[in-house]
């Protein structure tokens, strides 16, 4: 088991009716004007956003919207937004809405705190030194970001999805009230799973031994969202699975499944790409490459995959040969992301790459050649092209 640090600042204000308390959450934090932030139009249609600017009104906030944030967030938003707070004089950043949007406000706070091009932190040419205080108000379980120290952005100058991490940027509360994410389309639901599934899996396969707590923790998570997004999917307000689902979700990517391991990440850096050249759900871009990712890696270590297939999916354990119980837990993930309409290929995901295309993804996964991905396996600029052509 690996030394670790464990950070998780945010208070999570949990379940129904939690909306009503955001602005007292603001009001706490010594705020006087926040930034409400919102995607496509949800907020509006559902009705929360009017009741979360209530509930601003009540306490005593003040506050201007800033709406139309995208699925994977661009930075033209961003600089929109940082150009608005500071006209405004806005000192809190309050996102309602899924990872896209919270991304977008931390982003926004980072730039709120810096005089260059904030995405400088997302190229790595800077490392944030301060961020504006960020609350989330959540209407869909994925990202984790809520409780994450992470925020994706896309660029539209050469359409580059990049990542930060910082615990900077982690937000203060969090309000989650499991009834906001009856209004999800079935595919976001399913998309919202695979996410969350990914980021213990990120974790899981690692090659440190001795993690049986953060196994058991990871294992008990992973079969919960299986069991919790199929009700979902079969019965959207069944108000105990999406809770399951939500709460799952941030503990997914607070670093809790994490502790002690070494994460691999790789699936999420080749998802990053497809993303960022042909605007894919994220969930749905990791199922479409996580199998291929899995059968290219999984010789290094069998018995990790063997474990996953038993303790997770359930399947029969052949002592004789960790190789073949691997190979059936991979087949068995695969069928649930089918079973919850998630592609497991490249072509079901609507993406067909041109040969020069394959050859774009892996130059600027690898960075222009210039990093590796993954630990489980270290993935050069060809594994990482191999694995997308194993995806088609
Ligand atoms: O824009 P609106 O109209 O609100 O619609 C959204 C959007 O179209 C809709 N939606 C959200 N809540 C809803 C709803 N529709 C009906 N009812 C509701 N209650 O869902 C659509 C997708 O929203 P989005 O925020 O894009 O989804 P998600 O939460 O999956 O976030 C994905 C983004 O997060 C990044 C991904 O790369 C992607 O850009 N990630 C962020 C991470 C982090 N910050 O820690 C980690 C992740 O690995 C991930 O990379
Ligand atoms: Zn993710």
């Amino acid at each position: 088991m690996k030394n670790f640090s464990y950070y998780t600042p945010t208070r999570v204000v949990f379940g129904k009716g939690a909306e009503l308390q955001t602005g007292e959450l603001i009001k706490a934090q010594g705020a006087k004007k926040a930034l409400i932030h919102y995607g496509g139009g949800s907020v509006k249609r559902t009705g929360l956003l009017e009741r979360i600017c209530q509930s601003l009104d009540d306490a005593g906030v003040e506050y201007v919207l800033l709406g139309g944030v995208v699925p994977n967030p661009r930075m033209s938003k961003v600089y929109e937004g940082i150009e608005l707070c500071r006209r405004e004089g806005v000192d809190f950043l309050l996102p309602v809405g899924g990872g896209s949007v919270i991304d977008s406000a931390k982003a926004i706070g980072y730039g709120l705190c810096y005089d260059g091009d904030v995405w400088d932190f997302y190229a790595k040419k800077a490392v944030p030194k301060a961020c504006a205080p960020i609350g989330a108000v959540l209407t869909l379980s994925a990202a984790g970001s809520e409780m994450s120290d992470s925020s994706v952005l896309t660029n539209e100058e050469g359409w580059l999805k990049r990542g930060c991490n910082s615990d900077l940027c982690r937000c203060r509360f969090a309000v989650m009230n499991p009834e906001l994410t009856y209004t999800l389309p079935p595919y976001q639901t399913a998309c919202g799973a695979t996410d969350i599934l990914m980021h213990t899996m990120e974790r899981y396969f690692t090659r440190e031994p001795d993690t049986s707590l953060t196994d058991a923790l990871a294992e008990g998570l992973m079969r919960t969202v299986i069991e919790s997004a199929r009700t979902a999917l079969r019965d959207p307000q069944n108000y105990d699975a999406r809770a399951q689902i939500m709460w799952a979700g941030s503990l997914s990517h607070n670093g809790l499944t994490g502790c002690g391991t070494v994460g691999d990440w790789a699936s999420h850096q080749l998802e990053h790409e497809l993303g960022g050249m042909f605007d894919v759900a994220h969930g749905a871009g990791l199922a479409a490459i996580w199998g291929s990712w899995a059968r290219y890696v999984y010789k290094e270590d069998p018995a990790r995959f063997a474990q996953f297939a038993v303790n997770v999916l359930g399947c029969k354990n052949d002592f004789a040969d960790p190789r073949r119980t691997a190979l059936r837990g991979i087949e068995a993930m695969e069928d649930f992301y089918r079973s919850i309409g998630m592609p497991t290929n490249l072509r079901e995901l609507g993406v067909e790459p041109t040969e020069e295309q394959f050859r774009e993804l892996a130059y600027k996964c690898s960075f222009q050649n210039t990093r590796t991905i993954g630990s489980f396996k270290v993935l050069n600029i060809d594994d990482i092209e191999a694995i997308y052509r194993m995806a088609k």
